[in-house]
């Protein structure tokens, strides 16, 4: 559920990187349910979905020109492969992360956006105490995230280079139906479904901020059609949940699931919780309008029609 009708200004088209991926996916669907023309651009490398979503350009963001993005208005980069634990194994991650970062970042100077939009990260803040605001230290703990601080700070060095405005969006915990299984919700949903049982990593006493997509592609949009838009704004519920009382609930929504806990992460973060303040003042008229049980419940429903093979093909996850 949307709450609010936000319309990005100008002529031109929106260009999305990312566009296959769980987020971008459903940001291409929102703006095209608004009449927006979008190009929406990914080499498919991490897309949860099991076939090409329809109208999405089978391209790796490292390839772009400015020539072919003369008419793009407005750009939001989501592209990146971005699963936390295996940065710390693959190399390969953060720095194809980081090149493209680059090379789109590079871009910006020529094709003059109104704006653009760079998908960050809770993961920036590392382990501090208290409600994360934009304002406090970066200190990441994993190589996926110092990606993400090498991309903020290219967008630093290419703001003064440049008219338009470059928000750095730090999303927290996004989740929602058909997410891949490398995000916590979706994993406990499915093992909980298939296996009756869920497998929390570590004592469960981590926490996260969690937000419904919808409210996510609906904060993105709202930026994306701000008369200003921050240099830099936290995208999050402002309310934590531990993983453990997530499992809970995930346990009793499905009915006869066990709980059990597995080896911690490398780095585990004690919490992450989003102050919003800025984001509501850009956006007084958003607001997160799925609760955690109501987007459980969604998650549920879905993975029931996914197991049927009720789901549509470019809504099913990729095996
Ligand atoms: N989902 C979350 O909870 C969350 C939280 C914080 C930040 N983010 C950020 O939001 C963005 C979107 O996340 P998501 O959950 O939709 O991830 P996702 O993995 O579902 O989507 C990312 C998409 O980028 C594509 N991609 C990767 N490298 C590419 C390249 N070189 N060229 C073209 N396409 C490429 C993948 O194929 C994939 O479809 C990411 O930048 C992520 O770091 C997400």
């Amino acid at each position: 559920m949307i709450l609010t009708n936000y319309r990005v200004p100008g002529s031109g088209r929106i260009l999305i990187t990312g566009g296959a991926g769980f987020i971008g996916w459903n940001l291409v669907k929102a703006l095209r349910d608004r009449g927006e023309e979008v190009l929406a651009v990914d080499d498919l490398s991490a897309s949860p979905w099991p076939e090409r979503p329809a109208g999405i350009e089978l391209r790796d963001v490292g390839s772009l020109s400015a020539l072919e993005l003369h008419d793009i208005r407005a750009v939001v980069h989501l592209a990146c492969r971005k699963v936390v634990p295996t940065s710390f194994i693959d190399c390969e991650q953060m720095v194809s992360n980081v090149r493209i970062d680059r090379h789109l970042v590079g871009l910006l100077a020529e094709i003059r956006p109104r704006i653009t939009i760079l998908a960050s990260s809770c993961e920036v803040y590392g382990d501090q105490r208290g409600r994360l605001g934009e304002a406090a230290p970066l200190r990441p703990r994993s190589p996926y995230a110092v990606g993400k601080v090498a991309m903020e700070l290219l967008a630093d060095v290419y703001r003064s280079l440049m008219p338009s405005p470059i928000c750095v969006a730090r999303l927290f915990n996004t989740y929602g139906p058909g997410e891949g299984l490398d995000a916590v919700i979706p994993r406990f949903v499915d093992e909980a479904m298939r296996l009756g049982q869920v497998v929390v990593e570590g004592s469960g006493e981590q926490r996260r901020d969690f937000s419904y997509v919808d409210d996510v592609v609906d904060a993105l949009i709202g930026l994306l059609a701000a008369p200003f838009a921050p240099q830099v704004v936290n995208i999050g519920s402002g309310a934590s949940i531990s993983i453990n009382e997530l499992a809970t609930r995930v346990a009793k929504a499905v009915g006869g699931v066990r709980i059990l806990h597995g080896r911690a992460r490398p780095n585990e973060i004690a919490e992450f919780v989003a102050d919003t303040r800025l984001l509501h003042s850009v956006l007084p008229a958003w607001r997160p309008a799925t609760g955690i049980d109501a987007g459980l419940r969604r998650c549920i429903d879905w993975q029931r029609a996914f197991t049927a093979g009720l789901a549509p093909s470019n809504e099913g996850r990729a095996a």
